[in-house]
């Protein structure tokens, strides 16, 4: 291999480099949370015996939902403070004290970690 075909394969990959991260920073800034996180709280809102979120909520991708609570989309807009929303989760009797949402921290039906991951997946909706 010349010197010249050696500087042009490292260009080809210093470019893919920086598309790889470009990509990465855009993931990043559309959701704050990665990917991996946000699968698994998506699992765990669906899981009945978990979240059960999908039996009050309508969400983007998720089937056979029920409508006793507010569609959850474009959460980022109408929870910009992400430590907001999960205070809502958590606790929702902090905006309504006879609301039918239950509370998942205050009573310990999620874990502090669940919580974490199910605040990053709807943040993400
Ligand atoms: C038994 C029904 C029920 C279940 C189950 C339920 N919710 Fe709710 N949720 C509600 C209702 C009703 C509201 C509307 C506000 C209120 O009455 O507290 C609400 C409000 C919310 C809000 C605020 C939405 C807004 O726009 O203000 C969020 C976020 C939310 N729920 C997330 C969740 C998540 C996440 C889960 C699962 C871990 C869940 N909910 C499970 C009934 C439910």
């Amino acid at each position: 291999m010349s010197t010249r075909q050696l500087s042009g394969a490292h260009r080809l990959s210093a470019a893919l480099l920086l598309l790889g991260s470009m990509a990465t920073l855009g993931s990043v800034t559309a959701h704050a949370a990665d990917s991996a996180a946000i699968a698994e709280g998506r699992e765990i809102a669906a899981d009945r015996n978990r979240g059960n979120c999908y039996s009050c909520h309508m969400a983007e991708g998720a089937e056979m939902t029920g409508n006793g609570g507010p569609p959850l989309m474009q959460m980022q807009l109408r929870f910009p403070e992400r430590e907001v929303l999960k205070a809502q989760i958590a606790d929702p009797r902090i905006r309504n004290p006879n609301t039918v949402m239950p509370p998942y921290g205050a009573h310990g039906i999620l874990t502090e970690r669940e919580l974490e991951l199910v605040t990053d997946y709807i943040h993400s909706l």
